[in-house]
This record gives C-alpha cells, sequence and structure tokens, in this order.
C-alpha cells in the first residue's frame, strides 16, 4: 500500500449514526481507512476533539443576478472563504433562469460566474421561473441527466412565481425524471393583498413586512404545494419553513405516509419578527421570506428538528449589504419593506450556531446535527456517499471542534462580504477550529489558506432522501 497523504489522529469521529475515537487515513482526497493507522506523509493530531463531516448548505444564494437593481455581496470566493471558515465544504447555490429565457443560458452563465471562485466543492440547484414546453420537454431532462438533479419553484414574486397549472406540470416532469423539487412556499395574492392594505395604512416600515406574510400565507401555500404533489405523487421539499404552521402540515403530511421533507434555518430558531421592528431602519437586517415568527415558533422549529420532521438544516444566505446602494438600501434609506431585499446573510454561522445552541444545549444530539448539516443535504440532493457523512471512500471533507472556548459572536470575525450578521453579541461555544477538504486544510483557526479556484463543481446523482421522515 502507499504510503498515506495525512492521518488525522485520536478523532472522536461522529457521523449521523455513531461515535468512536480513531485515526482518519487520506489519500488523495479520500479517506483511506479508519482505525489504528501507521504513519503518512503529513500529521494532524485532533487530540480527541469532536471531529464531524464537512458541512452540505443545501442552501445559499452567491452572486445570483437581482432584478431590483441589488447586488448580492458575496461571491463564490468571498462566500465559499466563509462557508468554509464555518466548517462547510460543500455549498449548493441557485442557477436561476429568467422568465421568457433559457435554464441552459442561466446554467452555463452560473458556471462563468463561479469558474476559478470557489474554496470548496459545490453543486447548482436550477429555479425554473419558466416552465415552457421547450424547458419542460427539452432543456429540463437534459439539465437532470446532466447533473443537476434538484431544483427550486416559487409561489410568490412577481419575477419568479408559477401558478398552480405551471407547478403541476413541473413536478410531473420531476416525477417522470427523478428530480427533487425545492418550494418557496407563500401565498402571492394574500401578500399582494396585505401589502398594499399596510401601505394605505401608512404602514411601510422594515417591521410591517412580517404583518405582510402571516403564518396563514405560508400555511396555506405549504398546504397546497403538499396537495400539489400528492396529486402527481412525488417526492417535494417545504424550504425554509419559518414556524408551527406550515410545520404541522409538513408533519400531517409525512404522517400520511407523503414522500414530503422539510427544511428549516438558523434565522427561524434565533430570530423573531420583533427583530424586525429595530428602531429605524434596523429591522431591515432581518427582513427574509418567511419572516421570522415568534418565540413560541422558536420551540415549534426546535421540536421538528428534534423528531425528523426537517431532513435539512440550511442557512439561505442571502447577502445584501446593510450601508451603501446595493443591499438592503437598493430603494433609500428608508424604502418601503416591500422594495427591501430579502434575505439574511449565514453562511458562516449555521454549523457553530446549531453546534452550540443545539448539541451543546442539548437540544439535539450530535448525530442529529450531523445529519441535519451535511448526510440530509447530501442525500437530498445526489451528493452522498461522496459528500455528508466519514466513511472509506467518502471526500475527506472534515470539521474538528473547539467546544471548550465561549466567545460573543460579531461580525468582525466573519469572513463573508456583509457588514453585519443578525446574530451579533450572540454567546456561543462552539466554533471549527480546523477545517479540511478532499484532504487539504482550507481554514484553520478562523484563517482561510486554500486558492479560489480549488473547489470541485459536482454533478449531481439523483436524490436519495429514505422514505421516512428522519435520515
Ligand atoms: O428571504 C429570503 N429567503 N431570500 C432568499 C431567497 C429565497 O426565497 O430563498
Ligand atoms: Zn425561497
Ligand atoms: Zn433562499
Amino acid at each position: 500500500m502507499t504510503e498515506l497523504d495525512t492521518v488525522v489522529r485520536n478523532a472522536n469521529v461522529v457521523t449521523a449514526t455513531d461515535s468512536y475515537t480513531a485515526d482518519i487515513g487520506i489519500r488523495d482526497g479520500r479517506i483511506e481507512a479508519i482505525g489504528t493507522i501507521g504513519e503518512a506523509a503529513t500529521e494532524f493530531d485532533a487530540g480527541g476533539r469532536l471531529v464531524t463531516p464537512g458541512g452540505v448548505d443545501g442552501h445559499c444564494h452567491l452572486d445570483q443576478p437581482m432584478d431590483d437593481g441589488s447586488v448580492m455581496a458575496d461571491d463564490f470566493t468571498s462566500g465559499s472563504i466563509s462557508a468554509a471558515c464555518g466548517g462547510t465544504t460543500t455549498i449548493i447555490p441557485f442557477a436561476c433562469q429568467e422568465k421568457g429565457k433559457s435554464l441552459r443560458e442561466a446554467v452555463e452563465d452560473y458556471h462563468r460566474r463561479s469558474e476559478g471562485k470557489s474554496v470548496i466543492d459545490y453543486a447548482f440547484h436550477l429555479i425554473v421561473t419558466d416552465p415552457t414546453p421547450n424547458v419542460l420537454g427539452q432543456e429540463l431532462p437534459a439539465l437532470i441527466k446532466d447533473g443537476y438533479t434538484h431544483f427550486k419553484i416559487y409561489m410568490t414574486y412577481d419575477a419568479l412565481k408559477l401558478n398552480d397549472r405551471q407547478i403541476l406540470d413541473t413536478l410531473n416532469l420531476a416525477g417522470r425524471e427523478g428530480a427533487m423539487t425545492m418550494i418557496h412556499a407563500e401565498n402571492d395574492d394574500c401578500i399582494a393583498w396585505l401589502t398594499e392594505a399596510l401601505e394605505t395604512a401608512g404602514k411601510t416600515a422594515p417591521e410591517f413586512h412580517a404583518a405582510s406574510r402571516p403564518p396563514v400565507v405560508e400555511r396555506e401555500a405549504t398546504h397546497r404545494a403538499i396537495s400539489l404533489a400528492e396529486l402527481m405523487d412525488v417526492p417535494v421539499l417545504i424550504v425554509h419553513v419559518s414556524g408551527n404552521e406550515a410545520m404541522t402540515q409538513i408533519q400531517q403530511a409525512q404522517a400520511r405516509g407523503l414522500r414530503i421533507y422539510g427544511e428549516t434555518c438558523p434565522q427561524y430558531l434565533f430570530l423573531t419578527a420583533d427583530d424586525l421592528a429595530a428602531p429605524g431602519f434596523e429591522g431591515a437586517k432581518c427582513v427574509c421570506s418567511p419572516p421570522p415568527r415568534t418565540a413560541e415558533d422558536q420551540e415549534h422549529i426546535w421540536r421538528g428538528l428534534q423528531t425528523g420532521v426537517f431532513q435539512i438544516f440550511s442557512s439561505d444566505h442571502a447577502p445584501f449589504a446593510f450601508d451603501g446602494v446595493e443591499g438592503k438600501r437598493v430603494a433609500g434609506a428608508g424604502a418601503k419593506f416591500r422594495d427591501i431585499p430579502n434575505g439574511v446573510p449565514g453562511i458562516e454561522t449555521r454549523l457553530p450556531l446549531l453546534m452550540s445552541e443545539g448539541v451543546l444545549k442539548g437540544r439535539i444530539d450530535c448525530h442529529k446535527f450531523v445529519s441535519l448539516t451535511a448526510t440530509g443535504p447530501a442525500k437530498m440532493y445526489g451528493l452522498f456517499p461522496r459528500k455528508g457523512t466519514i466513511a472509506p471512500g467518502s471526500d475527506a471533507d472534515l470539521v474538528i471542534w473547539d467546544t471548550e472556548t465561549e466567545f460573543t459572536l460579531t461580525n468582525e470575525r466573519l469572513h463573508h462580504n456583509v457588514d453585519y450578521t443578525p446574530y451579533e453579541g450572540m454567546k456561543l461555544r462552539a466554533w471549527p477550529s480546523t477545517v479540511f477538504s478532499r484532504g487539504v486544510i482550507v481554514a484553520d483557526q478562523s484563517q482561510c489558506s486554500a486558492e479560489p479556484g480549488r473547489g470541485l463543481f459536482l454533478r449531481s446523482a439523483p436524490p436519495n432522501p429514505p422514505r421516512s421522515g428522519s435520515i
């Protein structure tokens, strides 16, 4: 046997199912062996610390063209460096079709935007906004065969939304071709009606974003999305679930044996609608859709993570700067809530927040952590077992954790190109001390040493989520 490149010694290995202490032998970027291992060219002592699979962020937005004049603050370089420093080694952002244009062109454009930039591996989701006969008959089936096996559709936003008939056609195609459909479930007409009513009453500040998209708006659309999926007999994933009402729809569908999956995000555990009511324009920092809900909803979302309603915990990183004219203030300093770009940053804080507040505070165990942040998304998006676990043959994507040092989270320590974090001032006790991507250290003590462009584009196999609610 030729010599191993690297051995990570004395690792407290945690996967979605197991934990044990072992050495991890790495050759050519892959895990060669796990156990008691002899010499290697490079030695790394994990010192008995927790070692989890590199995170797979199954939902983030980087350098995505916008239609309102705003510009995302992170491209594939700054976004991937930030991800790596936070323990994520695979990212899946979105190639978005422009209505009236080709989906294949959107993919080619997104490859140009990502080429030579990422420090970690990446795949693409598609966003289907215009399911014409040509898109459904030619482009999408061909793209699915080429390794783009998962796509998102929207029930809201003028530039993105599909009507129910279009959703049915698209789900039917997904079922036939074996793709996974992610659904942004909010009722667009309700949002439009409520927005107009709020504006007529002079209620245009950021805090009214939440009132324009109350839980019933998300609950109704979630129920409808599930019904359409049931009619077509296809699996779907409801993304960024914000609270109890939508979650209950998913839970009930799962209890009926439907292949309905759920994703939630840090903003629904750590923010509430009150954060949108911060003084002045500050609330704009937390404007995202669906909006953060109540403290009670946060508890329900924790319960959904514990009990397997959710298979995926993603960042939904949507990087818009607070200052300047390209981000949250694109429509002016005191813009109406309807004109504030939607989304919050969080690609670097996703894993530390869940490890610190979830695992270390006893809300979830470390296996559930791995399942939600790595194994679940890797299976959902056809990247498992190359990504999402620690096993012989898998890529050597590893996170060595420091779970002993309490610190206060500030935006200064983050590597994204956004000028704020919604989690400023939180006290945390977990941070990745060293992060390996394909056997190479890409982040050490929050310093990224990797060359942009080393990250590989990953073609996705057919999605393979389990039949039951838990992974
Ligand atoms: O507000 C959000 N979530 N913005 C990002 C785009 C999306 O719908 O995921
Ligand atoms: Zn969405
Ligand atoms: Zn998103």
